[in-house]
């Protein structure tokens, strides 16, 4: 998604919800080419660490301030939230840490968010801009939620 393109009124909110993905994604990566257990491990912890914060302030914050706007919508914001659920059913037994299981429950993990970033992306975000959904103050909450939850300031 190309953030540069994005309408004023949605641009704020929807870079910041990118800008997580893109980070989640490099950690992704980096568990790929991870050279020891250790190294897998404290990229697992960090990973789920960013998508519970991720995945906390759109339930709060954006998800709610989009419902409505469309059937379309309503529709896609049920689906995330079921999405939303697996994911963290995964992260829980993460951070259970069976560390036998986690390379496997880490692999899932990535396809799953891979997916279900890929739909809000390519589908949601499309469906908002669409809508004319005004989001400029629900970008300055979702910042204050994110500083306050990974204590670091805005
Ligand atoms: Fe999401
Ligand atoms: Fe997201």
């Amino acid at each position: 998604m190309d953030k540069s393109k994005l309408p004023v009124e949605q641009r704020a909110a929807l870079s910041l919800l990118v800008d997580d993905h893109r980070s989640v994604k490099k950690l992704f990566k980096a568990f790929q080419d991870a050279k020891d257990d250790a190294e897998k491990q404290s990229i697992a912890a960090e990973t789920c660490q960013q998508l519970t914060v991720h995945a906390q302030i759109e339930e709060e914050i954006f998800y709610p301030a989009l419902r409505g706007a469309s059937d379309k919508i309503d529709d896609m914001l049920d689906e995330a939230k079921v999405e939303h659920a697996v994911a963290k059913d995964l992260i829980a037994k993460i951070e259970a840490g069976n560390s036998e299981m986690l390379e496997a429950h880490y692999t899932v993990l990535s396809e799953y968010v891979g997916h279900h970033v890929a739909e809000e992306e390519n589908e949601l975000f499309q469906a908002v801009i669409r809508a004319k959904v005004d989001l400029k103050e629900v970008a300055q909450q979702l910042e204050a939620r994110k500083a306050e939850l990974t204590g670091q300031p805005a």
